[in-house]
């Protein structure tokens, strides 16, 4: 897919995911710009790059004044937004290991919050053809205990998906990503991730766990023409796994109510 003279505005681009996608679409051409909290490996990143076509702005998404600095900045730069990819977020836990008001608050700012507003301030600046791209997760509907703060912003980022997409009709394409579980190592040390289990890697009906690139091919398709039919959808990419029902005694697996946490 090629993105040669667009631009492209990432959250959370320096590591993990977002790094990876924010190089997937410096391969393909786009111009990049990236806000992001860590700083190292921001300017890490930068330092691979020409200034014309990457931008590192480093900051909080969780404040305000950082997504009004950013979005003037990045205009300033570049004029106009083609593709807009939603993916910092984070978890303070939840219920059992006692997240507190300002903790839970936080992380829906990170994840909900920011994806809202920095859209609110490209609103008037997209590109024809734009495309928002809002990264969510399989949490979004289901959970495992003690996860209340994640969970609720990706079900809030997935239902925000489906508002946005039918406000920002005409202007913009909105869609969502849920990735199940994608193993980041690789883009946070820069050494290959160890080896799974056979367990781990059989959980998934496609017999391995998800990398980043699984995720960066999803986004870049619904950044393309090639999706300019599909808006307000998400895109589950996962292995399967959330789609495969296994009752006690199936595959192996046991249910004791006795070892529920
Ligand atoms: N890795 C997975 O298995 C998985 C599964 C489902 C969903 N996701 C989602 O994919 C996205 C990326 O996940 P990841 O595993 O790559 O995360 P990560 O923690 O590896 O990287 C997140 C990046 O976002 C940045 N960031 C975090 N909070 C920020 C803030 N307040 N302001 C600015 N930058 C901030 C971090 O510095 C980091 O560079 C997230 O939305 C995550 O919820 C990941």
């Amino acid at each position: 897919m090629n993105f040669s003279n667009k631009t492209c505005v990432i959250t959370g681009g320096a590591n993990g995911i977002g790094r990876c996608i924010t190089e997937r679409f410096l391969e393909a051409g786009a111009h990049v710009a990236v806000v992001d909290l860590d700083a190292s490996a921001g300017n890490r990143l930068a330092a691979r790059f020409s200034p014309d076509q990457f931008f590192y702005f480093p900051g909080d998404i969780a404040e305000q004044a950082v997504l009004e600095r950013f979005s003037a900045a990045v205009l300033e730069r570049f004029r106009r937004v083609d593709c807009l990819i939603h993916n910092a977020c984070l978890s303070r836990r939840g219920l059992l290991s006692g997240c507190s008001y300002a903790d839970f608050a936080y992380v829906q700012r990170v994840g909900v919050l920011a994806p809202y507003y920095l859209t609110s301030l490209f609103r008037e600046h997209f590109a024809p053809g734009a495309s928002v791209v809002n990264i969510a997760s399989t949490r979004a509907v289901m959970s495992q205990a003690d996860t209340e703060s994640y969970t609720a912003a990706k079900g809030g980022i997935r239902a925000l998906t489906h508002a946005l997409s039918a406000s920002l009709s005409g202007t913009a394409r909105v869609n969502s990503v849920s990735p199940g579980w994608i193993e980041t190592a690789a883009y946070h040390t820069g050494e290959p991730a160890a080896d799974h289990s056979r367990a781990d890697r059989l959980q998934h009906p496609v017999g391995r766990v998800g990398s980043p690139d699984d995720i960066a091919d999803a986004v870049l398709f619904l950044c393309s023409d090639r999706a300019s039919f599909i808006t307000g959808q998400d895109l589950t990419v996962d292995g399967g796994m959330t789609t495969q029902m296994i009752y006690h005694a199936d595959c192996g697996w046991t249910y004791d109510p006795e070892e529920r946490t």
